[in-house]
């Protein structure tokens, strides 16, 4: 029946229960099942009598056979010898070459297939010839142990191969392993493999017949029971490991579909979540998967998807918290209270995104705090200074190893609510780098048509922010991309002066530090004017951070007295500053008393508030242009160029001879030359520091400035006024000259600070000279007389 032609092998087959034909092998067989007859009588019926010799794979039962059923990789075999009994015929087998099935020709009355030859490559070398012959020494080992005594050592057997392989295949079939073993010898991809394998299992062979010598041996009985003790206590574990497993995993997973069930998903997550439930118990707990997959269900039903907390609308408690927790901020308070008026009125609305912006401790975020104590929600921060990994805050793809959710889903979690108040603080301290823009996913976060189906990276599912309440915080807003402003109702936070501060101490700080320290108001009192000493020579910002930590470390050295068995109250003078805290930090700011020409002082603002900055200018020789140096921007840079027209069209008025011009150019700086520096606003000053410069003429030390300038010497106004106020009179500065249109700004400024300063608004740049450089003598207003 089988033919076998060129392009189109095929032979019919003999299926074998436990042995495995190996090539240049001879099998001595008995069949009698009538397909294995019919499949040899086909072989017979060829003038090669060629037939292939699969093994059945363990379990399978041998009667309704099929292709499938066996190893697809078998032997080629011959018939050699074969007598026919009544009901079963008696043959050899010479094995010939590996073969694999490649398709299934039939199954009845025999099994045919078509089959390719499976040649193996020949590799040689050393550690092949090593491996033979340690596999020949261990065959003779096996010989001694299992006392076989066969008539030809199998040693000597083996040698009349010089094959290594051959001798690999005549060990296999002499020493009878089980049938698993026998095929994996044959499906041995190379003679190294093959004979790596079988030294492998000649040890096992080894240590099995040692073991059973000294089983039956009488005089090995003590180490007998504790290798049989051992060999149970193995299985014993083995056991107990299959079966925990399998109960823990179930268990795990029936937990986790209560907690599942408990966190009521909204409809497109259950069906998710049941999916990668049902393929999590498919795994096995000792895959890395099911520990990925587990933690993400885990999260899955820890979130808050529809737990969420009652707002409180009490207005009228509301401002209570908020005044019991912060002094003054009368306007941000109003604000903050508007915003809670319009929640309670219309429940549905979104949240509103409020962004807190000021110097740095001034009560940003803790303002925040006090707004979810107010409304009674949960209160979460993150800051994210230095985040520039979009994905920080959106979190990886659960393929990307070590996958992790995003801060705002941790956020969420963390909170256990769905409308927690959630604050990101410091959000003009995020960067953008490669990684992605992570003000861009704020965006989307913040966005309220779409934030109620925020889809974080890992979790991908979506989550409803919308009942998020976020209160970002920023030291300043010129950073901030412009949409994202858009999104967030601004409030400032301005900078303390030092009644207020000496207020916030007195209210608020030192009864925090003292109950940090476990110390009563009777036992520590600290006065004001050690307070103000304190913010004078210890601090220098426009909020109270420095103050507070300056506070507790006095609390915590008056602790440490009373602790050592003080009794008696213990009240901080200001001449007591010195003992506790050290040296002062800072000196007391003293204004230059004495000013060369060419100096003004002017104002500046700065994220940490407002500071008084000297600007300088000098001549230098002709021909080298105005330089200007400091580290300042290009606004500034033209500002300059400005001031120093505007000083050349008022020469004569200021008595400056024109070769002056001619002569000798111009530098001017603006010190703390490490900060960069920007904007119009030191116009003004740098005019008076040049006009004074080529006048000869002294600024008045105790008068600083601020205000931009145009060419033709009208004075513009400028932001920041109540910082640069604050900052002047912090410094002992007496008297401000503002631009006029800047008047209304100054009622920013407390009324105290006020009535402790004069201010001057000026027009044109010859306001500012005429109270700046007194000795210029200039009387009248001549603004209109310029040109
Ligand atoms: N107006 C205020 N009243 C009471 N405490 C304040 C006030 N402003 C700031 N503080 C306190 O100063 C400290 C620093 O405030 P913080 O909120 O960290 O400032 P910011 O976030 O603006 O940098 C906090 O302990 C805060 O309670
Ligand atoms: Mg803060």
């Amino acid at each position: 029946m089988a033919e076998t032609q060129i392009g189109l092998q095929t032979l019919p087959i003999l299926p074998t229960s436990n042995a495995v034909l190996f090539p240049h092998v001879v099998l001595p067989l008995t069949v009698a099942r009538p397909k294995s007859i019919a499949a040899l009588e086909a072989a017979m019926a060829t003038e090669e009598k060629l037939i292939g010799v699969f093994a059945v794979r363990g379990g399978q039962s041998f009667d309704q056979v099929q292709t499938k059923d066996f190893y697809q990789v078998g032997c080629k075999a011959v018939v050699r010898k074969l007598s026919r009994q009544k009901d079963r015929i008696i043959l050899a087998l010479q094995g010939l070459e590996r073969i694999r099935i490649i398709e299934t020709l039939q199954n009845e009355p025999h099994i045919a297939v078509r089959y390719e030859d499976l040649p193996l490559p020949v590799d040689e070398g050393a550690e092949i010839e090593a491996m033979a012959r340690t596999m020949v020494e261990k065959a003779n080992q096996i010989q001694t142990l299992s006392e076989a005594k066969a008539t030809a050592s199998i040693g000597e057997t083996l040698a009349q191969f010089r094959n290594p392989l051959e001798r690999v295949y005549l060990l296999a079939s002499i020493l009878s392993f089980d049938a698993a073993k026998e095929q994996s010898l044959l499906e041995a991809p190379t003679r190294h493999a093959a004979l790596r394998l079988m030294n492998d299992y000649l040890d096992y062979e080894i240590q099995v017949l040692e073991l059973q010598n000294q089983i039956t041996s009488k005089t090995n009985a003590e180490i007998t029971r504790e290798q049989r003790d051992y060999v149970l206590r193995q299985q014993l574990k083995t056991i107990k490991t299959e079966l925990g497993e399998r109960e823990s995993t179930e268990g795990d997973i029936e937990l986790l579909r209560e907690q599942l069930e408990k966190a009521q998903l909204p409809a497109v997550a259950q069906s998710e979540a049941d999916r990668e439930l049902r393929r999590l118990a498919q795994l096995t707990t000792a895959s890395p998967e099911y520990q990925t997959l587990r933690s993400y269900l885990e999260l899955v039903a820890e979130l808050p998807w529809n737990v969420s907390t009652t707002d409180n609308h009490d207005l009228a408690r509301a401002q209570k918290i908020l005044d019991e927790e912060h002094f003054d901020l009368k306007e941000v308070k109003e604000r903050i209270l508007e915003q809670l008026a319009v929640m309670k009125l219309n429940q549905a609305a979104h949240a509103p995104v409020l962004l807190f912006v000021g110097p740095p401790g001034v009560g940003k975020t803790s303002l925040g705090a006090s707004v979810a104590h107010a409304l009674e929600r949960r209160f979460e921060r993150m800051s994210l200074g230095g985040l520039h990994d979009e994905a920080e805050l959106r979190g990886h793809r659960r393929t990307y190893v070590g996958a992790m959710p995003g801060r705002i889903v941790q956020a969420i979690r963390r909170s256990g609510v769905r409308n927690p108040v959630i604050m990101l603080d410091e959000i003009d301290k995020i960067g953008q780098d490669f990684r992605g823009d992570p003000a861009a996913a704020l965006m989307e976060i913040l966005d309220p048509a779409q934030n109620c189906d925020f889809r974080d990276n890992y979790l991908d599912l979506p989550f409803d922010l919308s009942q998020v309440f976020f209160i970002a915080t920023a030291n300043s807003v010129e950073t901030n991309p412009g949409p994202l402003l858009h999104r967030m109702a601004i409030l400032r936070l301005s900078g303390y002066t030092e009644e207020e501060k000496i207020q916030i101490a007195q209210r608020y700080i030192v009864p925090r530090r003292l109950k940090d320290v476990g110390l009563t108001s009777e036992q520590l009192i600290i006065q004001s004017e050690t307070l103000a000493k304190m913010i004078r020579g210890y601090t220098r910002e426009a909020g109270v951070r420095q103050l507070e930590r300056t506070v507790g470390a006095v609390a915590r050295k008056a602790a440490r007295q009373f602790a050592e068995g003080r009794t008696e109250p213990l009240q901080v003078k200001p001449g007591l500053l010195h003992e506790l805290l050290g040296t002062q930090r800072f000196l007391e700011e003293k204004l230059r008393q004495r000013q060369v020409p060419g100096v003004a002082t002017g104002l500046a603002w700065t994220p940490s508030g407002g500071d008084i900055l000297y600007i300088e200018a000098a001549t230098l020789p002709k021909g080298r242009g105005l330089t200007v140096t400091g580290q300042i921007g290009s606004i500034m840079r033209e500002s300059a160029d400005a001031a120093v027209s505007c000083v050349w069209s008022h020469a004569s008025l200021l008595g400056i001879p024109p070769e002056r011009f001619t002569e000798a150019n111009v530098h001017i700086h603006v010190p703390a030359g490490a900060i960069p520096k920007d904007g119009p606003s030191a116009g003004i000053t740098m005019a008076t520091a040049v006009a004074s410069l080529l006048s000869g003429r002294h600024v008045d030390p105790n008068t600083a400035m601020t205000g931009e300038i145009t060419l033709a010497g009208l004075v513009l106004p400028v932001g920041g006024i109540k910082e640069k106020v604050l900052a002047a009179n912090r410094s002992g500065v007496t008297r401000v000259i503002l631009p006029k249109d800047n008047k209304r700004d100054l009622e920013e400024v407390p009324q105290t600070t006020r009535s402790e300063m004069d201010f001057v608004f000026a027009e044109t740049i010859l306001d500012v000279w005429r109270i700046a450089i007194p000795s210029l003598n200039l009387k009248a207003p001549v603004a209109a007389a310029i040109f």
